[in-house]
């Protein structure tokens, strides 16, 4: 539609048009005929199809079919016949399920995430959906939180990287999408979901605030504001993010739509009285979408009456939505993407499989291979035990149309490669609350011809995710009493260590030679599993959130601020009055950027071309990597900077750049970064975007850890 006919068009509507432009409906709560029982939805915001009219937008519908028919019903119902666009949360997947967003991060490879992404989006568009509500790059140092699974972990650099991967993936293949959950949503105190979260203007700036604003760079359709407050208020009344911020600084003219119910949950925040200030506030901060709550349609036409809101801001946030409308060509043809005919074609094809497998492959991370007990030999003998070894529950939270009977188990994809069958029990459950450890002693009779035992264990998928907040981050004792059983045999045990988040491993590395972290890997997991294990893929994965030694240490990350009382050396002993604990150390298990090979790689020869730089100059960087070992593999290269001194504090490391390299056995190669007097600004004391005068330390390596240092000084 052309510009001049979407004026004509928003001229023309009445009051209530406008509003329900403005709003979107839960599907499932649409009352299919109005006799019929709604369960599972909030009857305050149900509506019958025949009241459809009275909304913009619909999220949450089972297929392609169900789609078209709630915009037929529409259709044949509204005057002004302004499609709905349809939504969902395509986040990791449409019906072949990549590995969780948490998994992509520590593939380091946004070329790969982007390809993931693009297929989900053609997938998801067979099956009725036109918007996605992803990416989200909240950024998350608190592995309590639920939803770290959403994420790519603790580093904003890099979250901000994979970000805007996600959302080239998704428009190359054909899905509008949303930027989510602006702002700071990550922070949620004690890592309990929908927790408030307070925080220093600088570390919002600086931190939290940066992957979003990447984001941008990519045109994202849709930014969706949180359901939290933030220091004081909730999300939706901030107008300094939502107009300051989104609006003013970064220009985003594209649609901000609530969460869900969030304008509403103003009431519970206590910081609205009633509906009609919920909407009044949100509709001022141009939240130019309500989703799931009705308040812009109960009181929108009174406000403006009232003057309490105005015909200009409504016509400003009506016109978005007519404009994400008509960038899907929706007025053209409002079925877009409800291709039924291709879907039974499209859903889980070859293609789809196999890209979610190798998706799979580099996501997981070899966090321990003593004696170098993998890759395995095929002429071993193994048992495959545990609670995961059978169970396809293995796609992750916000699988969409995902189904586990589609899924890969790590059992099914050994027998798969190896063509015969695994002897196999369960051993325990995965609850978190499980105690029962009856079932082990036919979990050690099962692997009692083998030399090796693979052990699948680790976090069900319904435990992350959204409102899956924990407050034990450790495996529960069946799963501990397994791995100890099986050691007692003298087993070789390799681990296979599933998770949403990262987990306390303490316990688990005690009792095994091996430990392959495998997230919640998708739908073709278990192939992807048993082709690592055999060799005929070397792992590369690293970590993107630090692996805690224990809960405690929550909130755990590597770029953390310096403190005046650093502690000198990580251990116990002597000392004193120094930033630390009297019972752990404060590292983490596995730092970020961590992740073994089968391979060995050794990187030497720090160079850097210059000691001085001016604020055009540039240094280059490089170190040279060869690979030492016996395999073929993929290594990270990593280049963080330190800021000695500046006006505000800075942190330990910030990760700035990194190369992911394929190193045949026995080769070497140089690899070189550039650093200019960009790389190195921050938020100052007068909260000025700069960079400040004095010593930096650039420091390379293969984790945050395991690094190689130079000193310069920027002029
Ligand atoms: C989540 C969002 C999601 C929305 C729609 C909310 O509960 O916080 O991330 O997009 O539901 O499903």
């Amino acid at each position: 539609m052309t510009q001049k006919k979407l004026k004509e068009l928003l001229a023309s509507m009445t009051v209530e048009e406008k509003a329900a432009q403005l709003t979107q409906v839960n599907g499932v709560s649409i009352k299919k005929d109005t006799q019929a029982e709604l369960t599972g939805v909030d009857p305050r915001f149900a509506i019958t199809l025949d009241e459809i009219s009275r909304v913009g937008s619909v999220l949450n519908f089972a297929s392609a079919e169900e789609a078209k028919e709630i915009q037929n019903r529409y259709l044949e119902r509204s005057e002004k016949k302004i499609p709905l666009v349809m939504m969902m949360d395509v986040i990791h997947g449409y019906r072949t399920i990549f590995p969780i967003p948490l998994a992509m991060g520590a593939t380091f490879d946004p070329a790969l995430t982007e390809e993931c992404a693009k297929m989900s989006a053609v997938e998801a568009r067979c099956g009725g959906v036109q918007a996605t509500f992803a990416p989200m790059v909240d950024l998350a140092r608190d592995q309590r939180w639920g939803r770290v699974m959403e994420t790519s972990g603790e580093d904003p650099y890099l979250n901000g990287e994979m970000g805007k991967a996600y959302i080239r993936g998704f428009h190359a293949g054909g899905l509008a999408c949303c930027v989510k959950h602006f702002a700071a949503y990550g922070a949620a105190e004690a890592g309990r979901d929908y927790n408030t979260t307070d925080m220093s203007a600088h570390s919002l700036a600086q931190y939290y605030l940066y992957a979003y604003g990447e984001c941008l760079k990519e045109n994202p359709e849709l930014v969706m504001s949180s359901f939290n407050a933030l220091n004081g208020k909730p999300v939706n009344a901030n107008k300094g993010l939502l107009i300051d911020l989104l609006r003013n600084e970064w220009k985003f003219n594209g649609v901000v739509i609530s969460d869900y119910d969030a304008v509403w949950e103003m009431i519970a925040h206590g910081y609205t009285e009633n509906e009609k200030e919920c909407a009044r506030i949100a509709i001022n901060n141009e939240i130019d979408m309500e989703m799931v709550s009705t308040t812009y349609i109960n009181y929108l036409p009174e406000l403006l009456e009232e003057g309490a809101i105005t015909e200009k801001k409504v016509d400003k946030m009506v016109g978005r939505v007519l404009a994400l409308k008509n960038k899907l060509g929706l007025f053209e043809n409002p079925y877009y993407g409800m291709d039924v005919e291709n879907a039974e074609k499209v859903f889980l094809s070859a293609e789809y499989r196999n890209l979610a497998r190798i998706a799979a492959e580099k996501s997981f991370i070899l966090l321990k291979n003593e004696k170098e007990v993998l890759p395995l030999k095929k002429t071993e003998k193994i048992a495959c035990v545990g609670p995961f070894a059978a169970e396809r529950g293995i796609i992750g939270a916000w699988a969409c149309n995902g189904r586990k009977e589609d899924a890969v188990s790590v059992l099914q994809g050994l027998e798969n490669y190896l063509g015969e069958s695994v002897p196999s029990a369960k051993g325990c459950g995965y609850e978190l609350l499980a105690t029962d450890e009856s079932g082990i002693k036919s979990a050690v009779k099962a692997a009692k011809k083998a030399k090796t035992v693979i052990a699948c264990i680790g976090e069900y998928m319904d435990d992350s995710g959204e409102g899956a907040s924990r407050s034990k981050l450790n495996l529960p004792a069946p799963q501990i009493a397994l791995l100890k059983a099986l050691k007692e045999k003298g087993k070789k045990v390799v681990a296979v260590v599933f998770g949403g988040r990262a987990q306390e491993l303490d316990e688990v590395e005690k009792y095994s030679d091996a430990i392959l972290y495998v997230w919640q890997p998708g739908t073709e997991g278990g192939n992807a599993v048993a082709r690592t294990l055999y060799g005929e893929v070397n792992p590369s994965g690293k970590t993107t959130v630090s692996f805690p030694r224990t809960v405690g240490q929550m909130p755990l990350y590597y770029n953390a601020f310096r403190t005046g009382r650093p502690k000198p050396v990580d251990d116990f002993k002597n000392v004193y009055y120094v930033s630390s604990y009297r019972d752990v150390l404060n590292s983490p298990l596995y730092p970020f950027g961590y992740g073994l090979s089968y391979t060995k790689f050794e990187i030497s020869n720090l160079t850097i071309s210059a000691t001085e730089m001016d604020e055009n100059g540039e240094i280059e960087v490089s170190v040279l990597v060869k690979n030492v070992g016996k395999y073929d593999g993929e290594e990270v290269v990593q280049l963080y900077l330190r800021d000695h001194h500046a006006s505000m504090i800075r942190t330990v490391k910030e990760l700035k750049a990194y190369k992911k390299i394929f190193l045949k056995a026995g080769e070497e190669q140089r690899v070189e970064f550039a650093i200019n007097e960009k790389t190195l600004r921050f938020y100052n004391a007068d909260f000025k975007y700069v960079s400040e005068k004095g010593k930096f330390s650039v420091m390379v390596g293969n984790s945050s850890e395991n690094v190689l240092e130079k000193e310069f000084i920027l002029k």
